[in-house]
Order: structure tokens, then C-alpha cells, then sequence
């Protein structure tokens, strides 16, 4: 299928010929191992972009020299500084501007949309989601339907692998939409399971959802800025993520959230409301009342925090800059090769390790991230690989999670993943 190499060679020559080499030099890399480190985890924490100390600095000058008038002065003020991110955003998931908004975490985020979404009727009370989703979409998932006095043993239908099968059938999920029917209120799923790596078909199960009567809403955490998604196009109703992955947008930084046009102006649906999510031009007239603005921006809650959002800004623009077609293309490239470097190292080695790729081949079923079984092997290999500096991830019993991320990782990077893998296998 592909003619890759292992060598030190052609994973240059691929660097070479890459387009979107120059951005690596835009990252600081980690450098608290004593040896160089090889940084896979953009999907826990992305890395720092250089410009993001420029983008905070600006506005911590800007709250030194205007104090409260920031808001209202200096290069970009604070009254609107959400703002600046939209477009960006926009381009990234898919969505016209209206339909995005930079606030709150991830959760946060989860559980505003779902108040205004998920609102059970008559028999139609289900919600489906994926087994096994991340802990914090399960806890969410559980609370909004105790919140509605409702049993989330009942309401909540999970989509589990077959036996003996390690990633969901997504004709399993279309049947079990098809099956749930009137019944089903919500489809609440992982774009890309944050285990496992894989891609669902977001455009079908949007589809599918709708045709029986339900609200289809996504969790990106695992796929913003990883995937070329086409919110919009493939008609959401609502979605969520994280800006601290593939976004790189600091330590816990500020989320992103996405509500289709269709419920733009739709002033009826429940909502949590804060007060700037409040009509901007009547925000601070302080009158009792509230009036939510169109789109997504109706949905916030709180004034900007700002050194989060410039950290953030900072990200966006390197992403606006090499565009997701172009990291798209080199997400394939990069993560083809580092399945192939993986392999290669399993065939060689299997007198005494195996190691499975349990994240799908099809690179339309995947994204940056390769989830590795490691069998027979425990912590002990993982342990041994990060004495290596290589900084991936380990989820129990037996997984090692690597993304390279397109904007900084090298096919060398990849190269030496493997190189230091064998050495920890020995
Ligand atoms: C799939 C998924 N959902 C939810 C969360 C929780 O995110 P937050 O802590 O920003 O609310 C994470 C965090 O890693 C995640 O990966």
C-alpha cells in the first residue's frame, strides 16, 4: 500500500517535502527530560506556540496601562475580545461565525448546550452515546437526565463493541438509532473516542438522528482541529471542545461550543443565561430581562477571560495560517507513517512483543491519534519508553496513546518513536 521507510533517511526526505515543516520552529518544545524529547500528546495538551507569551503579554500591558478601560481600549478590548476568535474557529470545526463561540471548558460547555437540547417529551426521552465515553460526558450525560427526574439507567443506551471487537460497528449505531426511534430524545457522542482513536461519521449519524425525530449533538475534544469537520454542511445541531488539545490553547484553556444557524434566533429554547450571552448593545443598561443574542454567543455566560482567550488567539492564528486541508493532508501522512514505523517494529519483534493498533486503518476512520495495545507488556515498557524522553500516554490495562500533531511533529519524530520503542522492548 504505501512504500515507506524506516530509516532515519526518508523520514527526512518526507520533513523535506513537507509543506508545513516551518511551523514546527513556531513551538516550544519540552525540555525537562535530559534528553531531546519526542512529544506525541497533542491530543492531551498540546504544545506551547511561541507567539502565545506575545499574545497574554499584550494583555497583561493592556490591564497594567488601562486598568478597568481595558475593556474598552488598547489593541483589542476585552468588551469583545471573544470575538476575535470566531472566524478562526469558524474555519477550523466547519461553521458559519454565528454558530461558534470561545467560552467557558469543555463541560461547562457540554451542559449549557444540553439544557437547551435535551429536553425529553412524552416517550421520547433516550439518549444515545457511545460505551465508555470519557468519564466527564458520562457524569454530564447522568446528571442532565437525573435532572429532569429522570433514571439515566433507563434513558441512557450505550453503544458497546461487539464481544471480542475493540471498536464500536457504526452500522450498530445507525440501527440503534433506527431501532430507538420516537424514543430517542438526544445522539450525545465522542467525534473521536478519545481510547480508541476512532472517527465516527458524524454526517450520517447527524442525518439518521434526524430522520427519526431527535437532536444530534458532538463532543470534539478529540476532534477539533484534528478532524476537517464540516459542522455546518453536515447539519449538527450543537457541539463542544476542548481548546487545550489539538488546539493548543494553554492548560485547561477556554472551550469552544457550536450551535447550528437553524437555532440561531430560536429564543424559545431553555437556556442557563448569564449576562453575556445577553443583546451586546444592551448589556450594560443592566435591565432586568434577558434577551439572548443570536447564535452561539446567546449561550455564554460570563465576561471574557481574556489571558485564557489570548493564549488561545495565539494557537488560532498558526491554524489559520496553514489551514485544515493542508493539515489535514499532513495528519494522514504523519499518522500513515507512524502506523507503518509501528508495524515494522512488531513484525520484526514478535519472538517477544506484539503490539496492535487498535485505532482504525482506514484514514477516514481516524484521525492524529494511534492507540497501541501493548499485549503481554504492562507499565514497565511505558516507563521504559519515557525514560527515553518520549512523552506519549499511558491508559490501563495495556494502551499507549500517540498523535502526532501535524502543525509540530516531524515524520523524524516518528522515526525516533520507534527507534526508542525497540530500545525499551529490549
Ligand atoms: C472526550 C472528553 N470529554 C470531556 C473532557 C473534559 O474536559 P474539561 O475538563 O475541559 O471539561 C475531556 C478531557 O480530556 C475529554 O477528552
Amino acid at each position: 500500500m504505501n512504500t515507506f521507510q524506516n530509516t532515519l533517511d526518508f523520514a527526512r526526505q518526507l520533513d523535506t517535502e513537507d509543506p508545513l515543516k516551518s511551523f514546527r520552529e513556531r513551538f516550544h518544545f519540552p525540555t525537562f527530560h535530559d534528553k531531546p524529547t519526542r512529544y506525541f500528546t497533542g491530543n492531551s495538551l498540546g504544545l506551547q506556540p511561541k507567539s502565545t507569551r506575545k499574545y497574554v503579554l499584550e494583555e497583561l500591558d493592556a490591564w497594567e496601562k488601562y486598568g478597568v478601560e481595558g475593556h474598552f481600549h488598547g489593541k483589542r478590548p476585552w468588551f469583545a475580545y471573544h470575538e476575535n476568535l470566531t472566524e478562526w474557529t469558524a474555519e477550523i470545526v466547519g461553521a458559519l461565525p454565528i454558530e461558534v463561540v470561545v467560552t467557558h471548558s469543555l463541560t461547562t460547555n457540554l451542559h449549557l448546550l444540553m439544557v437547551s437540547f435535551y429536553q425529553p417529551k412524552g416517550k421520547r426521552t433516550k439518549i444515545l452515546c457511545e460505551a465508555k465515553a470519557f468519564p466527564s460526558d458520562q457524569y454530564a450525560l447522568e446528571s442532565q437526565v437525573r435532572f429532569h427526574g429522570l433514571n439515566p439507567q433507563e434513558q441512557i443506551v450505550e453503544i458497546a463493541p461487539r464481544t471480542n471487537e475493540l471498536l464500536i460497528r457504526e452500522e450498530d449505531i445507525y440501527a440503534k438509532i433506527k431501532e430507538l426511534g420516537d424514543e430517542l430524545a438526544l445522539v450525545m457522542i465522542g467525534g473521536v473516542n478519545y481510547y480508541t482513536g476512532q472517527l465516527f461519521d458524524m454526517e450520517k449519524i447527524t442525518t439518521l438522528g434526524h430522520e427519526v425525530g431527535a437532536i444530534v449533538g458532538f463532543d470534539l475534544a478529540h476532534a477539533a482541529g484534528n478532524i476537517n469537520l464540516h459542522l455546518h454542511e453536515w447539519g449538527v445541531d450543537f457541539a463542544a471542545w476542548c481548546g487545550y488539545k489539538y488546539l493548543n490553547s494553554s492548560p485547561g484553556g477556554v472551550s469552544g461550543m457550536f450551535v447550528h444557524e437553524r437555532h440561531a434566533n430560536n429564543t424559545e429554547l431553555p437556556r442557563f443565561a448569564g449576562w453575556w450571552g445577553h443583546d451586546k448593545e444592551k448589556r450594560f443598561l443592566m435591565e432586568p430581562g434577558f434577551h439572548p443574542m443570536a447564535g452561539a454567543e446567546g449561550w455564554q455566560l460570563s465576561n471574557a477571560p481574556v489571558l485564557g482567550m489570548a493564549a488561545h488567539l495565539a494557537s488560532l492564528e498558526l491554524f489559520h495560517e496553514a489551514g485544515m486541508d493542508r493539515i489535514g493532508a499532513k495528519r494522514d501522512l504523519l499518522t500513515a507513517y507512524m502506523a507503518f514505523i509501528i508495524d515494522d517494529l512488531s513484525t520484526r519483534n514478535n519472538d517477544r512483543v506484539s503490539f496492535e493498533i487498535i485505532t482504525p486503518s482506514d484514514k477516514t476512520k481516524r484521525g492524529a491519534q494511534l492507540s497501541i495495545m501493548a499485549k503481554g507488556q504492562g507499565r514497565k515498557l511505558f516507563d521504559a519508553l519515557s525514560a527515553e524522553g518520549v512523552i506519549a500516554d499511558w491508559r490501563e490495562p495495556n494502551v499507549i496513546r500517540v498523535a502526532p500533531a501535524p502543525l509540530y511533529n516531524s515524520f523524524e519524530d516518528c522515526y525516533w518513536f520507534g527507534q526508542l520503542l525497540e530500545k525499551a522492548i529490549q
